[in-house]
């Protein structure tokens, strides 16, 4: 087991009805006036938004709303929202939504206290150093943001989708309840089921391991929540497996997972291969689900990369398909590897999910593009698994259409 630091600061408010609970909760934080935001809508249809409102009102906090955060979020939304956070004097950000909103909000909070240009941390010519407290209501459980020390923000000028980490940015206060995801839309909820599912595996195949009691997490995790995805598309308002997925979906990307797989003690686990692919594909089409686009492009990843550690893929195998190889050969292992990504695969499928990248209407003449962004943001290689060239992903997203 690697040397690791896990700090997981925030504190989890999770059960039926918990969204009336948030006024109180962000008064604790000391908090006097909040900026809430939201992304396109749901949060009104559903009367989540005046739920929080009231009991902001309830608990004296006061509070000014900015809605219209669109999903795989966009910097020109944040500078918006930095403007307003300024102007009204707010001292907490409130997401109400998903990782698109709850990114937003963390841009902004680390946005306010600085005197530049909120890119520049994703340029990478700038340290987060002071940043406003954050509070969440979460209402879909995919991203894992609620827990997370990672803020992933679009620009559309340059093309450009970048992430930065860091413990500072992590949610004072997230309130989970698994109630409000009963409106979620069936393709929403398998992407993400996907999404977290991809977290834990970019953790699991970090290229570091075994770990038992992180490999035990996660493919824990991996077996509790297949078959809650698979009840909650068949009937969106179980609340058990509602409250299931709303976990795993913060338990998949608190780093709980990755204890003891990194290569430095305070680096998250793993090379993150699939999701630097996937994060192209979404940052040339923002109506591409990040999740979908995960449910193509790991399974490409896995078939292309698994011959590098077999026994880490049989591993994986047994505990969560409980797939064997019949004797020791090649050939077996190679089927018993091969069996086991068509199950995730399939599973995914039988969410509702894509299998082939031409299900989002892209041609293999889009790769070039994705290539020139990939290199741009990964250099000439990354990974940790195995150490991919330009040439290998390419490769790998060509495997990825039809
Ligand atoms: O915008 P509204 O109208 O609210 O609709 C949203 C949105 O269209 C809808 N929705 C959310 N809750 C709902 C609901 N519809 C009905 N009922 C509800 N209760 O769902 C759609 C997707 O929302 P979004 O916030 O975009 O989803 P998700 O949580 O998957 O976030 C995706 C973003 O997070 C980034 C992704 O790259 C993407 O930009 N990620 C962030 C991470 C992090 N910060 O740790 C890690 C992830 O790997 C990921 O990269
Ligand atoms: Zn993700």
């Amino acid at each position: 087991m690697n040397d690791f630091i896990f700090q997981s600061p925030t504190r989890f408010v999770f059960g039926r009805g918990y969204t009336d609970r948030i006024g109180a909760e962000v008064a604790a934080t000391g908090a006097r006036k909040a900026l809430v935001l939201y992304g396109g809508g749901s949060v009104e249809r559903t009367g989540t938004l005046a739920r929080v409102t009231a009991s902001l009102d309830a608990a004296g906090v006061a509070h000014v709303e900015q809605g219209g955060i669109r999903p795989n979020p966009e910097v020109n939304q944040v500078r918006a929202a930095i403007e307003t956070a300024r102007s009204e004097n707010a001292d907490v950000i409130l997401a109400v939504g998903g990782g698109s909103v709850i990114d937003a909000a963390k841009a902004t909070a680390f946005g306010v206290p600085y005197d530049g240009d909120v890119w520049d941390f994703f340029a990478g010519t700038a340290a987060i150093e002071a940043c406003l407290p954050i509070a969440c209501v979460l209402t879909i459980p995919a991203a894992g943001s609620e827990g997370s020390g990672s803020c992933v923000i679009s620009n559309d000028e340059l093309n450009l989708k970048r992430g930065v980490n860091g413990d500072i940015f992590r949610p004072a206060v997230s309130v989970l309840d698994p109630e409000l995801t009963f409106t979620l839309p069936p393709y929403q909820t398998a992407a993400g089921i996907t999404d977290m599912i991809a977290h834990i595996c970019e953790r699991y195949f970090s290229g570091v391991g075994p770990v038992p009691v992180s490999d035990n997490i996660c493919t824990g995790l991996i077996r509790a929540v297949m078959p809650a995805g698979t009840r909650a598309i068949e009937e969106p308002a179980d609340y058990d497996a509602r409250a299931t997925i709303m976990w795993t979906s913060t338990l998949a990307h608190s780093d709980i997972a990755g204890c003891g797989r990194s290569l430095s003690p305070a680096a998250r686990a793993g090379g993150w291969e699939s999701h630097g692919l996937e994060h192209e594909i979404s940052a040339h089409s923002p109506a591409v689900t990040h999740g979908a686009g995960l449910a193509v492009i790991m399974p490409a990843w896995m078939r292309y990369v698994w011959r590098e550690d077999p026994a880490r893929f049989l591993s994986f195998a047994k505990d969560v398909f409980d797939i064997e190889p019949v004797d020791d050969t090649e050939e077996a292992v190679a089927d018993a590897v091969e069996a086991t990504i068509d199950e995730l695969q399939n599973y995914f499928a039988s969410l509702g999910m894509p299998k082939t990248l031409d299900a989002f209407g892209a041609v293999p003449a889009d790769v070039d593009a994705w290539i020139g962004t990939l290199e741009q943001n990964k250099g000439a290689e990354f990974g940790a698994f195995r150490r991919l060239t330009m040439d290998d992903a390419r490769a790998i997203y060509l495997s990825a259409f039809a």
